[in-house]
């Protein structure tokens, strides 16, 4: 052998130390993976081909140019997942806890570069420490490199970020620029400042765990998407939220094989209860209309008056977006609002159809909403239903009031087809609230006002407790059965296939951000 060739040897053999070894046995399945092992799980089989591997850091200060290793704490390069090309780079917490230095950031920027010109989906795994603290500023140019490239990439190519440990400081600002994160139970956590400063700027006593953990970023601040019992099944959860989408905006994503049978589903017929004021789980509509098991949830814990995912329709990808009655009766609020925008925003980005279900009693009035802000978060969905540009489709399934029925994609807003179910209300306000403004005056002066309030609830409920009015005027396109929304879907997305919509010439639109 060439002494070259020997010392490539050496220089792979302690690269991958770094890393550790791939390790697959059932025990390591779960527990805290290595940067390798995790791309071993994440790649098809022999796929995987890594860029950069004998790269080093170039500090010499604090004695550092004592302590190099190959790859320089994270591990880039491409491959395939389910036979589509990926880039992926998974940080090394073994290495300067997996710290971002100079030649890391510029690791990660080589494989997003390619991964734009190549048009296919960016995969991070993180788990680092932040910015190298031994090289100063020139790490912070390095997340700035990195930051503005997720910038770059957005809405060309799906980005998704994994977090498999923690990740601090600068380490965040990444993957909430991503479309997506997801993050590991118990092993991750997110924060720009840790527990010990927060304790001496606020004098707060709190965890890692309470402060940025899984639970808290899916519950508290909606930071991550979807979490994950293990490094496992993070994995499985990024292959599987990949199967929906398309390697770029460029492309439409995979439509899987289906062959149309009776398209039926009498379920649908007795979910929504007789009573306007009963709640009932969305989730079940949502079961009965699209594919058996597609149903892919993404932020369930957080803001769960709304619900969101993706599923798929004969095999068609689509995103779901639908008012859920089971949680403070389906009203939009702040945080529902903005969770619905941004998701709406990914499916306009990619090219994945949306379906929105109705059942909604307004915007959830009061201070705290007012004060943090409803006007103009609400205006977030308002807008970002507005501008997309995909195949659109709305069902009523039983409310749709006031501002909040334009939000829900009504046919003024842009949406391609409005259905609605018999039994739907499509008013300004419930017959109470709008009897008891419009009528105030006859019912105060009535003998028995409370016979005289319900007589005219009774009337306003007769004119507008229904989608006739609406249907007149050509707001909803058909009223339908329940058991008949999947077939009439179905129908709906194949027709919408092809459609074109030209935004007016502009840079870009100010979103109410
Ligand atoms: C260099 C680091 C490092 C860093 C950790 N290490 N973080 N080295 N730069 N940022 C090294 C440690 O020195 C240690 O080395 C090894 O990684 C493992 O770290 P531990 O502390 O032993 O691990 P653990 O107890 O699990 O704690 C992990 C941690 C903690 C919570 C991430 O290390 C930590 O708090 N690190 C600093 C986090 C931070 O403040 N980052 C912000 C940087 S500023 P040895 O040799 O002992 O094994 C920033 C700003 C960017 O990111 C802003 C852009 C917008």
């Amino acid at each position: 052998m060439t002494n070259n060739k020997k010392i490539l040897e050496e220089k792979i053999a302690l690269a991958k130390l770094g890393g550790g070894q791939t390790r697959i046995d059932k025990q390591h399945a779960k527990s805290k993976l290595t940067a390798r092992e995790r791309i071993h799980f994440l790649m098809d089989e022999g796929s995987f081909e890594e860029v950069g591997i004998l790269v080093t850091h170039r500090t010499t200060d604090f004695g550092m140019e004592k302590q190099v290793f190959y790859g320089d704490g994270v591990v880039t390069g491409y491959g395939t997942v389910n036979g589509r090309l990926v880039y992926v780079f998974a940080q090394d917490f073994t290495v300067f806890g997996g710290s971002l230095s100079e030649t890391h950031a510029e690791k990660i920027c080589k494989i997003m570069d390619m991964s734009m010109k190549m048009g296919a989906p960016l995969i991070g795994l993180n788990d680092s420490g932040g910015a190298r603290i031994q090289e100063g500023v020139r790490s912070l140019g390095g997340y700035a490199d990195i930051f503005y490239r997720n910038v770059m990439a957005s809405g060309v190519v799906p980005q998704i970020s994994a977090i498999m440990g923690p990740c601090a400081g600068g380490a965040v600002y990444s993957p909430a620029m991503t479309d997506f994160t997801i993050m590991v139970e118990n092993s991750s956590y997110m924060f720009v400042t840790g527990p010990n400063v927060v304790k001496t700027v606020t004098n707060e006593e709190v965890t890692s765990e309470e402060l940025g953990g899984a639970s808290a970023h899916s519950t508290k601040s909606g930071v991550t998407h979807l979490t994950a019992a293990n490094d496992i099944a993070c994995i499985a959860k990024i292959k599987d939220l990949l199967s929906y989408m398309p390697q770029s905006c460029e492309d439409k994503p995979a439509k899987l094989p289906y062959t149309i049978g009776n398209e039926t589903r009498e379920v649908l017929e007795n979910i929504v209860p007789e009573s306007a004021n009963q709640p009932y789980d969305m989730r079940e509509v949502i079961e009965g209309i699209t594919d058996e098991t597609s149903f892919f949830e993404i932020h369930k814990d957080y803001a769960e008056n709304i619900v969101v995912g993706f599923a798929r329709l004969a095999g068609r990808s689509i995103g779901i977006v639908a008012n859920q009655p089971m949680s403070l009766a389906g009203v939009l609020d702040v945080e529902s609002s903005k969770k619905a925008a941004r998701f709406t925003r990914f499916c306009d980005c990619f090219n994945i159809p949306l379906l929105v279900l109705v059942d909604v009693p307004g915007f959830l009035p009061g201070t705290d909403q007012e004060w943090n802000g409803i006007i103009t978060n609400g205006a977030k969905l308002l807008y970002a239903l507005s501008e997309a540009t995909v195949p659109r489709v709305t069902v009523i399934t039983r409310k749709a009031y006031g501002g909040a029925y334009d939000v829900m994609n009504s046919k003024h807003i842009g949406a391609d087809l409005n259905f609605a179910w018999p039994n739907a209300e499509i008013a300004v306000m419930g017959a109470k609230g709008a009897s008891e403004i419009i009528f105030r005056r006859e019912i105060k002066s009535a003998n028995d006002p409370a016979a005289k309030l319900a007589e005219k609830e009774a009337e306003y409920a007769e004119k507008f407790a229904n989608p006739y009015r609406a249907a007149q005027r050509g707001f909803i396109d058909e009223v339908i059965y329940p058991k008949d929304t999947r077939r009439k879907l179905i129908k709906a997305y194949a027709m919408l296939e092809n459609k074109v919509v030209k935004l007016p010439k502009k840079k870009h639109g100010n979103i109410p951000l």
